[in-house]
């Protein structure tokens, strides 16, 4: 480690479950990276759906009851040190995730495997930056590799103003599909012009009600319930990708997400997103091409963390919400 890299850093933790006020700031030793590993200087990192349920221990029976605890799923910042035979150089502007189910992004300094990181879009602002790489690799993996959207396909998005859900509503339109959106209504127009072709309230338009606009070809989920009805929305041969989490229910949901795919093998898509290199750096140039906007809502300070979260948990975010660690 360069002698710049301080010996210390601020870091988000939690000791015990809790609602967005366990989280706190605190001061802890920088981490040496490991073989394969690189020392990023975090920037700015994103506060995510879902890490709410771990936090509060929602899923524990799954994950096992870890105290102390970090938050942040994925993170942009620069280089400040490698390790022999990583394809880095400290001073690069990285984005990147942390580790499959690890969180710890949200601290100053984070020692990630060299292949969870790529490259940043020439031009991004480097706090931006941090909204993109969990909800982009996420929604790409989806269409792209696994539901393989193809032009002049029908695509429904469920929960399309959120962070997968935005960006999957503009790879739908910039790879030729026909796009509907479900989403708030205070969101319709936002999401119209990300893309869509037809903005559904959520509140007034459950799955069932869209009988008539089936046959879709390819249904994206983002909220977690209703899984057959669906289902039932797809033409001979469609494909569901089921992601969402229930709030209300998380461990139904992740049970029924899984139960699809048993049920209809080859039709239906759940997945744990956890992208490498090669996808981070495709995500890098759809931005660079235009074909994909990086949406920040709002940004919040490392002190407001809580708050950031708030946020994000109160529902009705465009896009993303990010929490500025160290901006540079
Ligand atoms: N498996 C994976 O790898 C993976 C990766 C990322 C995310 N996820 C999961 O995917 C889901 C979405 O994540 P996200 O980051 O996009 O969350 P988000 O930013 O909170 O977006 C969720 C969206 O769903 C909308 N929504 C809520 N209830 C709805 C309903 N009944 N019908 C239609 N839309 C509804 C919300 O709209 P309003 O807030 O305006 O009501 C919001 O726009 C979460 O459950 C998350 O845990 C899974």
């Amino acid at each position: 480690m360069s002698d710049m890299t301080p010996a210390t850093m601020r870091v988000v933790e939690y000791d015990r479950h809790g609602g967005p006020e366990v989280l706190t700031v605190r001061t802890a030793p920088v981490p040496r990276p490991g073989p394969g590993e690189v020392l990023v200087r975090v920037a700015a990192a994103s506060a995510s759906r879902g890490e709410d349920l771990v936090r509060t221990g929602a899923l524990n029976p799954l994950r096992g009851r870890t105290l102390p605890a970090r938050v942040g799923t994925d993170l942009a910042g620069t280089v400040a040190a490698v390790t022999e035979g990583v394809g880095f150089r400290v001073g690069q502007r990285v984005w990147g995730l942390m580790p499959h189910s690890a969180f710890g992004a949200m601290a100053g300094f984070v020692a990630v495997p060299g292949d969870q990181l790529a490259r940043i879009p020439d031009g991004l602002d480097l706090v931006d930056a941090a909204a993109a790489p969990a909800v982009g690799t996420t929604a790409a993996h989806a269409l792209r590799d696994l539901a393989k959207l193809t032009t002049g396909e029908r695509l429904l998005v469920r929960g399309a103003s959120g962070g997968v859900g935005s960006v999957a509503v503009q790879l739908g339109h910039a790879w030729g599909a026909h796009v509907t959106a479900l989403a708030g209504a205070a969101n319709l127009r936002w999401v119209r012009d990300l893309g869509a072709d037809v903005v559904l309230d959520h509140r007034r338009t459950a799955p069932d009600d869209l009988r008539d606009l089936a046959p879709f070809d390819v249904v994206l989920d983002l909220v977690g319930t209703e899984l057959d009805t669906l289902y039932d929305l797809l033409s001979p041969g469609g494909r569901l990708v089921p992601l969402g989490v229930d709030p209300a229910d998380p461990l139904g949901s992740l049970r029924d997400n899984a139960a699809t795919a048993e049920h209809h093998p080859g039709r239906a898509f759940p997945f744990s997103n956890d992208a490498r290199t090669g996808e981070l750096t495709a995500l890098a140039t759809l931005v660079e091409t235009g074909a994909l906007r990086v949406l920040v809502h709002e940004r919040f300070t490392l002190d407001d963390v809580a708050e950031a979260y708030r946020r994000v948990e109160a529902g009705g975010v465009r896009g993303k919400i990010v929490v500025m660690v160290d901006p540079h």
